[in-house]
Formats: structure tokens, sequence, C-alpha cells
């Protein structure tokens, strides 16, 4: 289930990010942005329950969401798209997954997973800003699976339509969210038009 995040800030924020002359700063400040941005769309169908509210002046029913939430930023890039997140669910935990791309087979390979014991109670929200062959969300909710994960959903800044169909293939039930379905993939597994490599842009490393 695929949800194309739309919105004329999101927009007007991928559209300076996509400019190669964007530096590292910049960059990972508006990826930030376009992250907070999303949170509202990422997070409208979160499972509430009422509770009871007191006020300085009387009781009164209110709201709170039924599982506490656990953000799983796809090391590297999905740092960047971590803190957009944070700012507007402080409240939520942090678990990180490896995963590098073989830039020669595009295979997923991991590297690194720590997450809290109770994944399976949690919301899990996956972060990457970029869903390009789909190697790398697939491998990352596959281990969380495995690891007892039950609510998940993926996050991302800019998809391939193969990544979207690879993803939602091998996990049909899975909502997919980005700010923008690109038009493909080149011969090297890059997203076109894309944003180029996200993880050396937003760590200065390219
Ligand atoms: C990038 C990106 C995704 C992955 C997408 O990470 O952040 O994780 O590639 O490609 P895929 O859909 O074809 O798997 P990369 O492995 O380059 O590492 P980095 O985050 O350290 O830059
Ligand atoms: N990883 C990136 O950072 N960019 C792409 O276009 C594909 C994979």
């Amino acid at each position: 289930m695929l949800h194309v995040v739309e919105h004329p800030l999101i927009a007007e924020e991928l559209t300076k990010l996509r400019d190669p002359g964007c530096p590292s700063p910049e960059f990972r400040q508006r990826v930030r942005r376009i992250s907070s941005l999303m949170v509202p769309s990422v997070t409208a169908n979160l499972e509430t329950e009422v509770v009871e509210c007191a006020t300085p002046l009387e009781i009164t029913s209110g709201v709170r969401v039924s599982r506490g939430i656990i953000l799983v930023p796809i090391l590297r890039a999905g740092l960047g798209f971590l803190d957009g997140f944070l700012d507007l669910i402080p409240q939520a935990s942090v678990a990180h997954i490896g995963v590098a791309r073989n830039e020669v087979t595009l295979e997923a390979e991991p590297y690194y997973l720590k997450h809290p014991p109770t994944i399976g109670e949690h919301e899990i929200i996956v972060l990457d800003p970029m869903l390009a062959t789909g190697g790398s969300a697939i491998h990352a909710v596959r281990t969380l699976h495995a690891a007892g994960a039950r609510h998940l959903r993926f996050a991302c800044l800019v998809a391939s339509p193969q990544g979207v169909a690879a993803l939602e293939s091998a996990f049909p039930e899975i909502h997919i969210h980005t700010a923008c379905l690109d038009r493909c993939l080149n011969d090297r597994g890059y997203i076109l038009p894309g944003l180029g490599d996200a993880g050396d842009r937003l760590f200065g490393t390219c």
C-alpha cells in the first residue's frame, strides 16, 4: 500500500534537495524538514484509546496512542531521516539496523542490529530516505519480523517504482510512505531523477 505524501512545502524542499549544488549542512536541514512534514501522514492511522484526563477544572476524556513507537533508521542515510521524526515523536525509542548496498551486485549486506526487547508490542517505523531496488528495505523488514516486530510501516523520501513493487511483493501488508515516487532506476541502481547518493550527501563523504 503506497502513500505519496503530497504537500507544497515538501515539494519545494525536495526540489532544492535535488540540486547537486546543495551543500551537506543544507541537505541535512532540508531532509530533516521533509521528514517532520511527513510525520502526520505516516502516523495518521496509529491506534489510539480513550483515557481519563484531568483539567484544572474537571475530569474529561482524552486520547493516548495505544502502542509505543520505535523508529528504525537504516544506517547510514536513515540517520538523516530520523531527526525530523524525533522532533515530533520525542518519546519514541530508536532501534538501529545497518545495511550497506553492495554497489556492484546491488545486494543488501547487513552489518548491525540493535533494538529494544519489546519490539513486538510496538509500532515500528522503518526510515530510509531512498527506496531504490528495495533490497535494503526488504532485508530490514525481514530482520525486524524475525526479531518479533508485528506492526510495521516504512517511510522514505524518494522511491522508485521498482523498489515499491519489490517491497509490496515481499510484504503486501506494509504501508509505504514516500514524499515522491520517481521515474525509474538507472543501470547502476540509482533512482532517476533522484538525489544521487543520499548518505554521501548527508554526511559529506562524496
Ligand atoms: C542507500 C540508501 C538505502 C539503499 C537503497 O544506502 O540509503 O539504504 O541505498 O538502495 P536499495 O533499495 O537498492 O537497497 P547505502 O547502502 O548506499 O548506504 P549508506 O546509507 O551508508 O549511504
Ligand atoms: N542509494 C542512494 O543513496 N541513492 C539512490 O539513488 C539509490 C540508492
